[in-house]
């Protein structure tokens, strides 16, 4: 069984980490990584092991998938993988989501997804879940003018929170479900970790975009 410390040696010295010194300048992500400028850039905003991100950079090939975790150790298991399947259009960033907005440009990105936040069901916790005003107020800014976000929950309580914060932000809701059916939504959000697969229960999902042009007219 390799540790934590482990881990965290084996995500610096991967070449799918990004490290912070070397990231690219906001604006620049998909040129950086000679993406042409059209590349769908999508990112997954607490992605823990970073199955599902592994999983869409090789359903997408044409596009460039970030996924960023507070948690070194987690993201080497997706780095990992990501060199193993000899995967080049993901990378993973050892990243606290209260700072996206440093990180890329207004509109930069295309689609932001949440997977299984932590719930943070304590109320002086909120703060925390990353469908708090304060992180959806990041990702207004973030997602392009078509952009979309895609959010899934197994926590009911979690859902409905996210879909009134949205609602509160003036965001468009594309889609709301407390039960996502197989053939509903795109086929990413059928996508499940075994871990997942082994707890159950079912895909409280949302589809959603921020009001329209909330960058361009600022
Ligand atoms: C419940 S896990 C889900 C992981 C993964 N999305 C999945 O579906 O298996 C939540 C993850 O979000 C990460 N996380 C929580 N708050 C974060 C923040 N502010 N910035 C970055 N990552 C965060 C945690 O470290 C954890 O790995």
């Amino acid at each position: 069984m390799i540790g934590k410390i482990e881990k965290r040696r084996r995500f610096r010295e991967s070449t799918r980490a990004l490290m912070m010194e070397h990231l690219p300048w906001p604006g620049a992500w998909r040129t950086s990584w000679g993406f042409p400028p059209t590349a769908p850039l999508i990112l997954e905003v607490g992605c823990g092991k970073g199955e599902f991100a592994v999983y869409l950079a090789q359903r997408r090939p044409d596009a460039l998938v970030i996924a960023i975790d507070r948690r070194a150790d987690r993201l080497a298991t997706g780095c990992a993988l990501a060199e193993k399947a000899l995967i080049s259009n993901v990378f993973f960033g050892q990243v606290d989501a209260l700072i996206l907005e440093t990180l890329f440009a207004p509109g930069e990105i295309d689609i932001l997804w949440l997977n299984y936040p932590d719930p943070y069901p304590k109320r002086r916790h909120e703060k925390h879940r990353l469908v708090h005003p304060r992180f959806i107020r990041q990702y207004q800014q973030l997602l392009s003018v078509k952009g979309r976000l895609y959010f899934r929950t197994d926590a009911p309580f979690l859902y409905t929170y996210a879909l009134e914060r949205l609602r509160d932000a003036q965001w468009i809701i594309y889609k709301a479900t407390p039960d996502l059916q197989l053939g509903e939504g795109p086929a990413e959000a059928h996508f499940e970790t075994e871990f997942r697969r082994r707890k159950g229960g079912t895909i409280h999902y949302i589809e959603a975009a921020p009001p329209q042009t909330t960058f361009l007219s600022e």
